[in-house]
């Protein structure tokens, strides 16, 4: 394809580019949100067909949970306009027949008379309806909104952590939540299909009241572009999905040149002509798909027209016909005239709307499949059941005791935790140790009752942790994680956090903060305690990273826990608030239980045992003066570190 060149805009180089087309800008995955097209694309009209009513089905059971009053009046005023449409015809032929009879105008007039009111009052009635269908469903969409969203986040926040750790779980969470704004469409194109259905078949009721015949001249004149309607549509779909790829580089592109990162590498490499290069080959040949279709799609209703038309004009002379044998009254035909252009226009919202209808179902499939996945990662027993709340909650801990616990993620091939056996007692504080990714966090985490073991059990006061009601054992629990999270709160919420269970006065509060070295920090902020930790709000402040953490380890303090695990609490403190900060953990020993990890050994030297894990294994145990006796890795590492700060600095020059 002809590179063209941008005459507006100062001269664009036509430039090649390095490699091939495909290899510059390589096909992106499918989109998830092509989704819909994709199933409308592939079905084809029959398997839409198919589909659609299950679709239905579902939307209706959506919007039934959200609503029922709701869901019953706008049911019910679809159907009854639907009558009254039938009705609304039949007046309308009574009408025509008495003024078309014999006899002076006035008497004529008069006697069409209460058709006429009959008439009228029957399209007073379907606007009437129309706008309380229109109340209902209004009311009715932020309902279903509620309640499919709820039950998603209901989901995510229930199930296990590992769930998180399966792409096609973040994957299809993606989807789902496209799902809940595809759950509203499904009940409004579906509540607009019915509608149109209902119109269509009052129609015909009507007409084959005013003759059998007339329905055969009704089916001619509406069936033919109503197809051409929907296989339109099914050529749109098809083109949609064959430029789908081309479309995603076009966003790709877009990107590249409208982009503040990408702007000064444009500039200082020379890019421009490159990638408007690249644009125009790849819109030129966009728009020459489009064009193509555009000629299908106007093909195919024309087609769809050319042969309406023509059976219109067979179904006129038909009623010709019949007019002249004397078989229907001329009122019949008049109404039978306005009858086909009725359901002409339901038809064509029929028509509209079960693509519509189709595609937001495939969205909400896929929110539906999502909710499935994550019912397989809930823990057991799943809430609600009979068995839940029958499991106790531990009081206190005497004995944790791992016995040889494995963790092997997905995709991994060797275990993050291989085999490891230790016993903590109340009161002790222990210290896990060892290199950057030897599987501290990782048994941390199913200490905490946060990750499952692949293999072994733990104990907790002799029962293992199946045993107990995990909410409960949790309680018991405070952690503070390496990966905290910055909660977009205040300062005091923030801390709160950590028990939220209890109502919290700020003197414990601030006890807490106290001992995580954050209360004259919190207190300098612009709003104390209320300050709101997030930029994104207004008045909101962020804090740096030692100060964040100060914060987390505030929110373990608060809950004083039989357990509390401290994931290296001070990577980014400095070195007062990392003193300060263990020795507030020292007050716990002999009292309540620590498990520390951290790189900063001068810190854990008074623990009462310290365990070394190596690639996952537990290598060495001991306290530290047994360990440094001992010779193995943990002195090496100690004498390392500690050799660090003996030092004097090297000379310069
Ligand atoms: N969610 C996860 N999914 C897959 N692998 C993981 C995940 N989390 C950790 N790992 C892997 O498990 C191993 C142990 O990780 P872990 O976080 O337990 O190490 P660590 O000892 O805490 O390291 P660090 O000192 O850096 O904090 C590493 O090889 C890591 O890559
Ligand atoms: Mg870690």
């Amino acid at each position: 394809m002809k590179t063209t060149t941008n005459q507006t805009h100062g001269p664009v180089p036509s430039q090649p580019g390095p490699g091939t087309r495909e290899a510059v800008l390589p096909e992106l995955r499918p989109s998830w949100w092509e989704t819909g097209v994709r199933a409308r694309a592939a079905a084809g009209l029959v398997g839409v067909f198919t589909e659609l009513p299950g679709l239905v089905v579902r939307a209706l059971r959506v919007a039934w949970r959200a609503d029922r009053l709701r869901t019953v009046t706008v049911a019910a005023a679809t159907l009854a306009s639907g009558v009254l449409a039938a009705f609304g015809l039949l007046a309308t032929q009574r009408v025509l027949i008495e003024l078309f009879a014999g006899g002076p105008t006035p008497d004529r007039v008069r006697a069409a008379l209460p058709a006429l009111v009959w008439l009228a009052a029957a399209t007073a009635v379907r606007g009437g309806l129309g706008l309380v269908v229109g109340y209902a469903l209004n009311g009715l969409t932020p309902r279903v909104h509620l309640v499919v969203e709820r039950e998603l986040f209901e989901h995510t926040t229930a199930v296990e952590l590992k769930a998180f750790d399966d792409d096609s779980f973040a994957e299809g969470m993606e989807r789902a939540t496209r799902g809940t704004e595809a759950a509203i469409e499904l009940v409004q194109n579906t509540m607009n299909l019915l509608a149109g259905i209902v119109s269509v078949l009052a129609v015909t009721a009507a007409v084959v009241t005013i003759h059998p015949l007339l329905l055969l001249a009704l089916l001619v004149a509406t069936v033919p572009t109503a197809y051409a309607a929907l296989r339109a549509g099914h050529v749109k779909f098809q083109s949609y999905l064959a430029s789908s790829t081309r479309r995603r580089r076009q966003w790709v592109l877009r990107q590249l040149m409208a982009d503040r990162v990408s702007a000064a590498e444009l500039r200082s490499y020379g890019l421009r002509g490159f990638l408007l290069g690249l644009y125009d080959r790849v819109m030129g040949a966009q728009t020459a798909v489009e064009l193509k279709v555009a000629r299908r799609v106007t093909t195919t209703t024309s087609v769809g027209a050319a042969v309406g038309g023509i059976a219109l004009t067979g179904v006129y002379l038909l009623l010709g016909m019949l007019l002249l044998d004397g078989r229907i009254p001329l009122a019949a035909a008049a109404t039978c005239v306005i009858a086909v252009q009725a359901a002409q226009r339901s038809l064509a919202q029929v028509t509209f709307q079960v693509d519509r209808v189709y595609t937001s179902g495939q969205f909400f499939n896929e929110y539906v499949r999502f909710l499935a996945t994550a019912d397989g990662y809930l823990p057991l027993p799943p809430p609600g059941s009979a068995d839940r709340g029958a499991r106790p909650a531990p009081e206190g801990l005497r004995e944790l005791s791992v016995h040889e616990v494995t963790l092997r993620y997905p995709d991994r091939d060797r275990p993050a935790v291989d085999q490891v056996s230790l016993t903590i007692r109340t009161g002790e504080t222990i210290a896990l140790v060892g290199e950057n990714g030897s599987g501290k966090s990782t048994l941390a985490a199913m200490i905490a009752g946060l990750r499952e073991p692949t293999g072994g059990t733990i104990h907790w006061n002799g029962q293992p942790y199946a045993g107990w009601d995990s909410d409960g054992l949790r309680r018991n629990i405070a952690v503070a994680l390496q990966e905290h999270h910055k909660w977009p709160f205040s300062a005091a919420t923030n801390i709160a956090m950590g028990d939220v269970d209890s109502t919290t006065d700020l003197a414990r509060i601030e006890a807490a903060a106290t001992m995580a070295v954050a209360h004259d920090m919190i207190s300098d902020l612009p709003h104390g305690y209320d300050t709101l930790l997030d930029r994104t709000f207004k008045d909101g402040q962020d804090l740096s990273g030692g100060q964040w953490q100060r914060i987390t380890a505030a929110r373990a303090f608060l809950r004083d826990a039989p357990l509390l695990i401290m994931d290296e609490p001070s990577s980014a403190l400095d070195p007062r608030a990392e003193d300060a900060l263990f020795r507030a953990l020292r007050g716990r020993q002999g009292r309540k239980t620590t498990i520390l990890i951290t790189h900063r050994l001068a810190n854990i030297t008074h623990a009462d045992r310290i365990f070394i894990l190596d690639r996952g294994a537990l290598v060495e145990a001991g306290t530290h003066a047994e360990l440094m006796a001992a010779g193995g890795i943990y002195s090496q590492l100690f004498t390392l570190q500690a050799a660090g700060y003996r030092s004097a600095p090297p000379a310069h020059g």
